[in-house]
């Protein structure tokens, strides 16, 4: 039976320490510059139906670091769901790739996408979910504070895809999770409710940024106008300025606070230049780390 790494749902937790210990195995060899084509003569196709900066970068280069190639198509390309019918174009690729990379807007495609692929499928981005980056956010934060269990996470600000995948890990990874948004923004309903059964973790969903940030280990934010809901900018800048982590909002917080943001970000909206350029804010490692966890990712995939 293939494997998929649709959400991190699908993952136990010794799952996601295995992906773990191939990454810091994976990283190394970079940073020595060792050869490790383990996906020797390997194939991705990958499908964007939205934009990309360093998911294109990282899942590309991590594949040729791999021994394999990758191929880039662009949102005017395969027009998934809409020139050709998801199932048809999954199961074409599968006769060509030997694994799938998709960034796309409906979730429900990502799912039948891998349904219909005889090979892997990795989730690059749907409108509910971004799996890849929580797994290299959670990565980052062990790299800083040596340990990524029974930490306070504090997530400020709408309840997107990146929302839903910390709420997705907080159901396998014991940790105090705090989704701070606006009143009417808060994250999927279902995800919340799931990952409070799994009794993991304490999961609360406040909308208080002063009390969201006191004593929290990790302060993460994101856009308030994801990708796909450009005309709502406006409007939701207005509802969410509150919810912009600035100076006076880290005044709140402990000083060994780490600052996230998945990027890209929006300067002076969700987060200010003085907090994103300061001492606290580890967002390159995190961008950075994209590859190496990914990597690791198509490796298991790869050898099921
Ligand atoms: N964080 C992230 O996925 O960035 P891109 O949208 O640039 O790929
Ligand atoms: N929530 C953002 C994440 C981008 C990586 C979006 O979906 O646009």
């Amino acid at each position: 039976m293939k494997k998929d790494f649709i959400s991190i749902a699908d993952y136990t937790r010794e799952e996601i320490e295995a992906i773990f210990d191939l990454t810091k195995d994976l990283k190394d060899k970079v940073k020595k510059g060792e050869e490790h084509h383990l996906c020797k003569g390997k194939t991705m196709s990958m499908i964007f139906a939205k934009p990309s900066a360093r998911t294109r970068i990282s899942f590309e280069t991590g594949m040729y670091q791999l021994g394999g190639y990758a191929l880039y198509l662009s949102p005017n390309d395969i027009g998934i769901g809409k020139r050709e019918a998801v199932k048809d174009i999954a199961q074409v690729i599968s006769r060509y790739n030997d694994i799938i990379m998709a960034r796309l807007f409906e979730h429900e495609h990502m799912v039948e996408l891998a349904k219909h692929a005889t090979v892997p499928v990795i989730n690059g981005l749907t409108d509910y979910n971004h799996p890849c980056q929580i797994m290299a956010d959670i990565y980052t934060v062990k790299e800083h504070k040596g340990r990524y269990k029974d930490l306070k996470i504090t997530y400020i600000g709408d309840g997107n895809n990146i929302a839903n995948s910390w709420i997705n890990l907080a159901a396998k990874i014991p940790m105090h999770l705090v989704i701070c948004s606006p009143s009417g923004y808060e994250p999927d309903a279902h995800t919340l409710k799931y990952a409070r059964a799994q009794k993991v973790s304490t999961i609360e969903v406040i909308n208080e940024p002063m009390r969201a940030v006191k004593k929290a280990d990790v302060i993460y934010t994101d856009v308030w106008a994801s990708m796909g809901q450009e005309e709502e900018a406006e409007k939701r800048r207005k509802i969410f300025m509150p919810f912009q982590v600035n100076s006076k909002l880290m005044a709140n917080a402990d000083k060994d606070a780490l600052v996230m943001h998945c990027l890209p970000a929006h300067r002076g909206d969700e987060i200010t230049d003085d907090v994103i350029d300061g001492p606290q804010s580890i967002v390159f490692d995190e961008a950075e780390n994209r590859m190496h966890v990914q990597k690791a990712i198509i490796v298991s995939l790869l050898n099921k």
